[in-house]
């Protein structure tokens, strides 16, 4: 019977959790023998009690158990160093492992033999959705990103009629309408606003203006298939020149700019830059979602709130990490999507030839897989 384990997570202001009460019993049904550190479900809302009943076991290292016993750990964010030399050659970590440009996770992986699967890289099709996890936590950090900008902004975001007069509702300008920017969008309508959208993937149009948004068209690209297909490609700095010109009018009477443009393992594009900034009126709020990235808006710092010129610019690095519940049942959902395959005859088999475990894994038995994207260059 495969032993899984769920450490707590380690992370300054992670209060996710790999597991829930409901994915431990479905893994338990499925023939797995799941353990859980003591207090890693608390900072979610999950007690150590619910776990227990759900059919897990407690895992103490100070109480004497070892790490060697697990053949697979789900995580969060990846495990240190130290954690993951105590597991046995062969163990299987699964989890978002942030994998671009992570030369010290390729190192730990390779040293003391462990395979990798990160959710980061899972294939973007059909057949992957329900283990989609960037999505099931973009999709928090849209929503979670509105109700900050509405929070810090000094308006009513929804039009409102009132005995002293009529109050004009708020303008929302959205950067990027991948997972995170659509549910911004449909966050900020919700709540009244006037949105308006920028991406370069004409795709999105639709999707835009379906959810009453007006879609911004992006200057032409220079290279034709940066607008194609599910991912954005990097786009020239000429382009972005000539895409920040365009957008300058519709930040200088934004009350709101959420920034969530981004391109997979690559610096998140820069489309608000200084001259922009003092363009926009005091008062006025930018949440920057790309910001560990590097940012699509100068001047933002991951986890703090930047006072320029009396616009408030949030780095908004950590946003499911505050809405940790459902940002953990959720995520929970997607591991047991990605693992109930990987289930034969009471093993867990790795298979290569299936294109989600091919696309996800970057190590198997301490081999990296997915070397040019461990050796990418931070941001
Ligand atoms: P992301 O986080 O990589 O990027 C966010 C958005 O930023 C993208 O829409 C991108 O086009 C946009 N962007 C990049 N450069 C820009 C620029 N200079 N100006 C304005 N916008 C810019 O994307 P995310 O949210 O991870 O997903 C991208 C798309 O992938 C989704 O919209 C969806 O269509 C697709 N998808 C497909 C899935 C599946 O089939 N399993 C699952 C999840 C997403």
């Amino acid at each position: 019977m495969p032993k899984i384990l769920v450490p707590i997570e380690v992370a300054l202001g992670e209060a996710r959790v790999a597991a829930t009460p409901e994915s431990v019993k479905k893994l338990v049904s499925l023939g797995f023998n799941v353990s859980i550190e003591k207090d890693a479900g608390v900072a979610a809302g999950f007690s150590d009690e619910s776990f227990l009943n759900a059919g897990s076991h407690f895992f103490s290292e100070a109480n004497g158990d070892s790490l060697k016993q697990f053949d697979v750990v789900l995580c969060v964010n990846s495990p240190g160093c130290d954690f993951l030399s105590k597991l046995k050659h062969g163990a299987i970590l699964i989890g978002l492992l942030e994998p671009y440009g992570n030369q010290e996770l390729a190192k730990s992986l390779t040293k003391y033999g462990l395979s990798a699967l990160s959710l980061e890289l899972l294939p973007r099709i059909s057949r992957a959705q329900s283990a989609d996890a960037l999505s099931s936590q973009a999709n928090i950090a849209g929503y979670k990103a509105v109700l900050l900008g509405a929070n810090a902004l000094d308006r009513f975001f929804p039009m409102l009629m009132t005995a002293a007069g009529t109050v004009q509702p708020a303008k929302v300008v959205v950067l990027g309408a991948g997972v995170a920017g659509l549910q911004a969008v449909a966050t900020a309508k919700r709540l009244g606003a006037v949105v308006s959208v920028s991406d370069i993937r004409q795709a999105v149009k639709e999707q835009v203006e379906s959810l009453g948004a007006r879609f911004i068209e992006p200057p032409k690209l220079d290279d034709e298939s940066s607008g194609k297909g599910v991912y954005a490609k990097q786009v020239s700095e000429d382009f972005l020149k000539t895409q920040r010109k365009q957008l300058l009018d519709q930040l200088s009477e934004a009350d709101v700019v959420i920034c969530t443009a981004q391109v997979p393992g690559k610096k998140a594009p820069r489309l608000i830059d200084e001259d922009m900034l003092d363009a926009m009126r005091p008062g006025s709020v930018v949440v920057d979602l790309a910001v560990s990235q590097g940012g699509n808006c100068a001047g933002t710092k991951p986890g703090e709130t930047v006072l320029r010129n009396g616009v408030k610019l949030i780095g908004a690095s950590d946003l499911p990490c505050t809405v940790p519940n459902h940002a953990s049942a959720l995520y929970a959902r997607n591991l047991l999507a990605l693992i109930t395959p990987l289930i034969s005859e009471g093993k867990l088999v790795l298979n290569t030839e299936d294109e989600l475990i091919d696309g996800a894994l970057i190590s198997k038995d301490g081999e990296i897989r997915h070397t040019q994207v461990m050796n990418l260059g931070g941001f």
